[in-house]
């Protein structure tokens, strides 16, 4: 696409023609969501054709990437804060039928944790649609380069690229949090959709690496050429090194 803005409206089209037509069928319409600057055009699309379009998420459920950890959900870097005041608060989705890992939990109850976000998905008939952003590192939700494409749900320790991206919004690296929980490689595998998108030029090395690079643990992205029903959806600035 030409610029963000265009691509954002497509992608937040194509997700609203999907929450409509399993509405339309009775069926359940199960969003793998991503937090980031990335996908916020996207949710203020979506906001607004709820708003004036009468797109309804009563049929809608969610579940987001990844969380950082340890972080309280209401504090203003939590990913919980900011899924509410991107689209939430803003629609009418149910507030039980949107989850985020939970960043208070005790260390020692997390696997089971990871487990059961993973078994919920599935009892729901699995994910219908996954958005996704992609880190200059190549990471997807937070699995960092080294995940393994069967790579489970769990707790991972976040790399310093990833931390030094947060840190302005921390006051700081030291305050940033170590890790992080994400769904893993296999559930984002799993989903029927995938949606990546990438704006600007500091994208552009990264999209090349995951489009046209060998597929590598190394861009935990470049798995998903792999995928049969992804796409890249991508403005001309984090095109420009693609040949
Ligand atoms: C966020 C997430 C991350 C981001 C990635 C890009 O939920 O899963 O993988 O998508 O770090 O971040 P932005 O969009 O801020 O460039």
């Amino acid at each position: 696409f030409e610029n963000s803005s265009k691509a954002s409206l497509a992608v937040a089209s194509e997700m609203a023609s999907l929450i409509r037509k399993k509405e339309a069928e009775g069926k359940p319409c199960v969003l793998g969501l991503a937090t980031g600057n990335t996908p916020k055009l996207v949710y203020i699309e979506l906001v607004r054709l709820h708003r004036e379009e009468g797109l309804s998420f009563r049929n809608v459920y969610s579940f987001n990437l990844d969380e950082y950890y340890p972080i309280a959900p209401d504090s203003p870097q939590s990913y919980v804060r900011f899924m509410k005041e991107m689209l939430f608060d803003h629609v009418d989705i149910p507030e039980d039928h949107y989850f985020i890992p939970d960043g208070r939990l005790p260390m020692d109850r997390i696997p089971a944790f990871c487990k059961e976000y993973e078994q919920k998905i599935e009892e729901l008939g699995g994910l219908d649609i996954q958005l996704l952003g992609i880190g200059s590192n190549g990471h997807i939700g937070f699995n960092e380069p080294g995940s393994l494409v069967d790579s489970k749900t769990r707790l991972i320790a976040l790399n310093h690229t990833t931390r030094a991206g947060a840190a302005s919004d921390f006051g700081g690296l030291s305050a940033t949090p170590k890790k992080g929980i994400t769904l893993g490689v296999k559930a984002i595998m799993s989903a029927r959709r995938v949606i990546l998108m990438a704006w600007g030029e500091s994208k552009a090395d990264v999209i090349k690496l995951a489009v046209e690079g060998p597929v590598t643990e190394r861009i935990p992205a470049s798995y998903l050429q792999a995928h049969p029903n992804t796409t890249f959806v991508i403005d001309e600035a984090s095109a420009q090194q693609l040949t």
